[in-house]
């Protein structure tokens, strides 16, 4: 994750851990910190779904709610505890923090993995391609970097164009031409 962006988040998170503590009222101080592109509860994969319910109950206690495609399936579990150790803390001088029960833990965490992209394994070859260091640059300041195999090649391009408003609104430079071209090559290339 990009240096900036880590900062920012914990700078953010760091606000409100203590205006929370120091207020003592849960309610009235919550949301302040803003996932850029959060989703309504019904924009949820799934929205009738347990899943989609425990998420918009819980995850929604401290900011807007994250998309469950928004991390690859190997990283939520991961994610996920971190944001349990959030709720622990905070729970400690705001006791109106809800926290999931071990039953609804498991079918939170299983609904985040279905839905997170599969991410590019580790000891891929395709980690050794030269083109990797700017797929690495452009995408991984946000999530780890999807394995190309699980979208058809086409669909690239819009994926990436979809990615480059996420990094404009979020403030960061867009992709130039040449280094979206290479990406998408990258990820759209048929290999066997
Ligand atoms: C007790 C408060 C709290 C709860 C509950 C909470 N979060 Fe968070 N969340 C935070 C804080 C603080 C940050 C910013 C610091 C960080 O990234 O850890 C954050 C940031 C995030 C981010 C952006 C950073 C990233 O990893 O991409 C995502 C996504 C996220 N939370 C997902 C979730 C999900 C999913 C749930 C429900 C299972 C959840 N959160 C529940 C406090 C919470
Ligand atoms: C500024 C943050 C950000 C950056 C940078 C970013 N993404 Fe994403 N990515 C997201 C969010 C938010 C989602 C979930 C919402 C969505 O799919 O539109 C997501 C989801 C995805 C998904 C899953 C889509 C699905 O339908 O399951 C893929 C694949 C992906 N990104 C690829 C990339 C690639 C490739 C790059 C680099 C060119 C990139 N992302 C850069 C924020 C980002």
């Amino acid at each position: 994750m990009n240096l900036g962006f880590l900062r920012l988040i914990t700078v953010l998170g760091m606000l409100f851990y203590f205006s929370g503590s120091t207020a003592g009222e849960w309610g009235k101080d919550i949301k302040r910190i803003v996932i850029p592109f959060g989703l309504t509860a019904n924009q949820l994969p799934d929205p009738q779904s347990k899943g989609a319910a425990l998420l918009a109950s819980y995850c929604g206690q401290c900011h807007n709610l994250p998309s469950p495609k928004m991390h690859s399936t190997g990283d939520w579990p991961m994610r996920f505890e971190k944001m349990m150790d959030h709720a622990m803390l905070m729970a400690r001088a705001s006791p109106g923090v809800k926290i999931p029960a071990d039953k609804e833990k498991k079918e939170l965490v299983s609904y985040l993995e279905k839905n997170g992209f599969r991410e590019l394994p580790a000891n891929s070859p395709l980690r050794g391609e030269p083109q990797i260091f700017n797929v690495l640059w452009h995408c991984s300041v946000c999530h780890a970097v999807p394995d190309p195999d699980q979208f058809p090649a086409k669909e690239w391009g819009n994926i990436v164009d979809r990615m480059n408003i996420y990094r404009k609104k979020q403030g960061r430079e867009e992709m130039s031409n040449a280094d979206r071209k290479e990406v998408i090559n990258f990820l759209a290339k048929k290999r066997q």
